[in-house]
């Protein structure tokens, strides 16, 4: 869920609304929207995205100068009008709203029914605000403090912000698992679950960390721990461009996205790789040297598209560092009983830098004397501030929900990471090295070229294509985690059932399904595995299949065997990956469109997911 506050001396509905805009990306089932109306709480909300929310309160008096705001992605209760926040207390008196989950919420609000409250909606984050009441009127105590004491019995992840009737001009917050930023304005403050809302107002922000609370008033902000001791809050500048985050020209955010990729990748590598000599700084990774050429395994953590940065970079690893590697879902790790032993090292790959089973995951490594190295998109998140070290990869900000230039990034600065460990390890000879640097500077061009040369023709594929109802995507080596991303892709952006798989694994099952309706896209670039991978696609034309291939510039024989394909430049057989995965992202992207389809928002999506 993406959350929005403001109390200054401007109208607050505006900013509130362009703020909620700003954080769909964080899910969109339904919004909402108190305002302090002087003697009175409004609040309005609806399911559905901000712009419906939007709709619904034309002609409304919005006159207000603080305000709280929500999109939600829906946990406890399904998207609709009576489960949008804010929530109001019994009373009337205190509006509400929240992101993550309260876990013992069940057991709150079976104290609550007995005590004779009845509830309106099918949340979690009802429960936790009548819970918050009923301890103010029973302690006769301030807002502030009956937070604290409803906290300290909750169990769960959240970031909630409260505004209070007889308190006009006050917000409340308070955080323990989902984040929040607090801009300072002049006689204003504005609060989000990240600082896009407030970018275009200020670029001093407070990150605000878990077990802290804030009162917020135009001219003030109070920060505490949960234990009622002042704190003083670290101000810090803001180096991000309003300009990032707007569409500028395209029509989606993901072809932005996708079309910015010459320039993250040559971001992700500014200033840490030179050529002539060849010399590679990555002082995050230095700084653990030791550790790192000493280490005997290293556990990388991730979900989604980082979980298949991740798989790639266990191939990378042990190919130029000999250190054994193993790849978790961070959701998985949390709950086994995972084996760390001295000298092990965490790699955390996460775009937002909140994934909550991912934060989970590295907090526990943590605690059991891990080294945790952050490879994170989104500077100064959660995820971010745990890693004792890393390297960001420099994206910036990511706005489509289906992951893209982040995914690349990942992969150029993991590429980085081994190289480093592998150069402080000795175990890469300064040949290979100089090899590897010269081929990577050269990915940000060869991805521009796929892009102006093989646009059009794949939006003619994507037309061919888009009514088919399932697709395999296949790979091999390097190239196998890439054909995860792409079916994953495809399906979050086209909602066609996709499944990647080891090209070689195919004959063991998924063979099965193959017959004329069924696109079999193969990542079939020159590598290692070319000869095998070419018998692979014979086998599935065998069988009538159709056979869309990703080809090596030049490949006659690979562009014979398959109905359609896409070609890409010749690059080493470890960075092609990269290039590999450019016509994949503009494939479920065109036929998202032909389908007619939100690209930008899928359905049941949430960009940064900061509940388990
Ligand atoms: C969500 C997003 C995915 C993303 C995953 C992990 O599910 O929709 O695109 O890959 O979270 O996110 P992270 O921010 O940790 O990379």
């Amino acid at each position: 869920c993406g959350i929005v506050g403001y109390t200054g001396n401007k109208e607050a509905y505006p900013i509130v609304i362009k703020g909620l805009k700003r954080l769909e990306y964080r899910g969109y089932d339904s919004a909402g929207i108190a305002l302090h109306q002087g003697d009175s709480l409004q609040v309005y909300k609806k399911a559905g995205k901000v712009a419906m929310l939007e709709e619904s309160v034309l002609g409304e008096n919005l006159h207000a100068f603080t305000a709280i705001g929500h999109t939600r992605w829906a946990t406890h209760g399904e998207p609709s009008d009576k489960n949008a926040h804010p929530h109001i207390s019994p009373s009337g008196d205190i509006a509400m709203i929240h992101n993550g989950i309260i876990e013992n919420y069940d057991a709150i609000k079976r104290d609550l029914i007995a005590k004779g409250y009845l509830f309106k909606s099918d949340t979690d984050t009802e429960v936790l605000l009548y819970f918050i009441e009923d301890i103010k009127i029973h302690n006769q105590c301030s807002l502030e403090e009956a937070i604290r004491i409803a906290l300290k019995r909750v169990v769960g992840a959240y970031v909630i912000l409260l505004i209070e009737k007889s308190a006009p001009d006050t917000i409340i917050a308070a955080r323990k698992g989902s984040p929040l930023v607090i801009g300072i304005g002049k006689g204003a403050h504005y609060l989000g679950s990240d600082a896009s809302p407030m970018l275009a107002y200020t670029k001093e922000v407070v990150y605000i960390n878990d077990y802290e609370l804030a009162i917020v008033r135009p001219d003030e902000l109070i920060l505490k721990n949960f234990g009622n001791e002042r704190i003083t809050p670290f101000v810090q500048q803001l180096d991000l461009d309003l300009a990032a985050i707007e569409k500028g020209g395209y029509e989606h955010f993901m072809l932005k996205e996708i079309f910015e990729q010459p320039q993250t990748i040559y971001d992700s590598l500014r200033g840490r790789l030179s050529l002539n000599p060849a010399q590679l700084t990555l002082s995050g990774i230095t700084q653990f040297g030791n550790e790192l050429s000493q280490a005997k395994r290293i556990v990388i953590l991730a979900c989604g598209t980082s979980w298949h940065a991740a798989l790639w970079a266990e191939y990378i690893i042990e190919e130029l560092c000999r250190i054994q590697v193993e790849v978790d879902y961070a959701s998985e790790y949390r709950y086994r009983n995972p084996i760390i032993e001295k000298g092990d090292v965490i790699i955390a790959i996460s775009q937002s830098g909140e994934t909550a089973d991912t934060l989970v995951a590295l907090e526990k490594a943590k605690q059991q004397g891990a080294i945790i190295l952050g490879v994170v998109n989104a500077v100064g998140s959660s995820i971010a501030r745990l890693s004792d070290a890393g390297a960001y990869t420099h994206a910036g900000p990511e706005i489509g929900v289906a992951s893209t230039k982040a995914f690349t990034a990942q992969l150029t600065v993991l590429h980085l990471i081994a190289l480093k460990i592998a150069e402080l390890k000795g175990s890469i000879t300064a040949e290979k090295f100089t090899q590897q640097l010269t081929e990577l500077a050269a990915i940000p061009e060869k991805v521009q070229q796929i892009l102006s040369t093989q646009h059009e023709k794949i939006k003619l594929i994507a037309k061919k294509y888009k009514d088919a109802k399932d697709f395999l995507f296949l790979g091999r080596g390097y190239s196998f985690p890439i054909a995860l991303e792409g079916a994953l892709k495809l399906k979050e952006i086209s909602y066609i059932h996709a499944e990647g798989y080891p090209a070689a694994e195919m004959k063991h099952g998924p063979i099965a399904l193959v017959d004329e309706h069924l696109p079999v896209v193969f990542i079939a670039t020159k590598d290692f595995y070319h000869e095998k991978i070419m018998s692979n696609m014979q086998e599935i034309r065998a069988r009538k299949g159709q056979v869309l291939a990703i080809v090596t510039e030049g490949d006659e024989l690979s562009k014979e065997i398959a109905q359609d394909y896409i070609e890409i430049p010749a690059a080493d057989e470890m960075l092609s990956p990269i290039l590999s995965t450019i016509p994949l992202q503009l494939l479920s992207y065109y036929i998202g469109v032909e389908l007619g389809l939100d690209v930008d928002k899928p359905r049941n999506l949430a960009k940064s997911v900061t509940v388990e």
